[in-house]
């Protein structure tokens, strides 16, 4: 029997990639680079199922251009707002996520930004760097207390809770705010309360919210005139979450302290934003989830969702499990 056609966006790490190569019939783009839409049009037809990464926007005229045999578009990534939701599920094809596995690397990671913002440490390696460092001073590089400072963490679901996880170590009070966030016992310690409230509270806001209509510039001018003075923005969620002409008027005018971003928006950011000319500002290039480890399980879950799409089974991790019937 002829093996099934898929179309990879990018190289996986392996031990995933010589699998998936073992059992389909692969066509694995090999650039750094995103195929554009047009190479993506062309690639998708004919296709029974689709890996692709949060780079590329997989919307209904790519779905309509694969044709009536795609099973199943595996997406590398927790995130699935490159994917034309609803579109997949009115054409009935699952879509799959790798949830799970890549919280504790995440929320190290914005945690790490947190430090790193309050603490001043890029800017006290460029100051080493550039020959400043003269002498032991008493208020050089002062940065910002964490243990006992307040996290308001927006979005409080697996990496939201795992970020409170560790602000418990740095005896920190922890707000949240999540309209959808039932309350769950196994949550660690934080008091849940309106987004106001949070950011007028908080030393420290770090966003983990999925990007949907109801996230899309939840930070704006209105939300940063909130916050304190001193305070930092932490993102490793999606870069549209927050408005990005807004952050930098607030960072430039000293409205917050700091902001610390793995995600831009757009992504990459053109090295001429304005945002690139901040010093109170860290950004780096969407890494959060990247250790050599979750990386490599990111992917053996997109095959595993991947191969169960085209066998006909439920995917292990589906987004959209309206597409089986009950
Ligand atoms: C990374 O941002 C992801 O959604 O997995």
């Amino acid at each position: 029997m002829a093996k099934p056609k898929v179309f990879v966006t990018r190289r996986l790490p392996e031990p995933a990639l010589t699998q998936l190569l073992d059992r389909v019939q692969a066509d694995v783009w090999p650039h750094a680079l995103p195929p554009s839409r047009s190479t993506l049009l062309e690639k998708v037809r004919g296709l029974d199922g689709l890996l692709c990464l949060l780079t590329d926007p997989i919307d209904d005229p790519i779905m309509a251009a694969a044709g009536g045999r795609l099973k199943v578009i595996s997406n590398c990534a927790v995130g699935v707002d490159n994917i034309d939701l609803p579109a997949a599920t009115r054409r009935g094809i699952p879509v799959g996520n790798t949830p799970g596995i890549l919280t504790e690397t995440t929320a190290d990671f914005a945690f790490a930004l947190l430090m790193a913002a309050a603490r001043r440490v890029v800017a006290g390696d460029q100051f080493v760097r550039q020959g400043k460092w003269q002498t032991w001073g008493l208020t050089q590089l002062l940065g910002q207390e964490i243990s006992g400072a307040t996290l308001g963490i927006i979005g409080f679901g697996r990496i939201g809770q795992a970020v409170a996880r560790r602000a418990q170590g740095f005896n920190m009070r922890v707000l949240f705010y999540d309209p959808r966030h039932p309350a769950s016992p196994s949550a660690p310690p934080a008091e849940k309360v309106e987004l106001e409230e949070l950011l007028m509270q908080s030393d420290f806001v770090s966003l983990h919210t999925p990007l949907n209509p109801g996230t899309h510039h939840l930070i704006g001018a209105r939300q940063l005139a909130q916050m304190k003075p001193t305070a930092i923005l932490i993102n490793t969620a999606r870069g549209p979450v927050v408005d990005s002409q807004a952050l930098y008027q607030a960072l430039n005018t000293g409205q917050i302290g700091a902001a610390a971003l793995d995600v831009t928006d757009p992504e990459p950011v053109p090295l001429n934003h304005p945002l690139l000319t901040l010093e109170n500002l860290i950004i780096t290039p969407h890494i959060a989830s990247a250790s050599r480890a979750t990386r490599g399980k990111m992917a053996q879950m997109a095959v595993d969702n991947l191969l169960a799409g085209l066998a006909g089974q439920p995917l292990p991790n589906c987004v959209n499990p309206q597409v089986y019937p009950r």
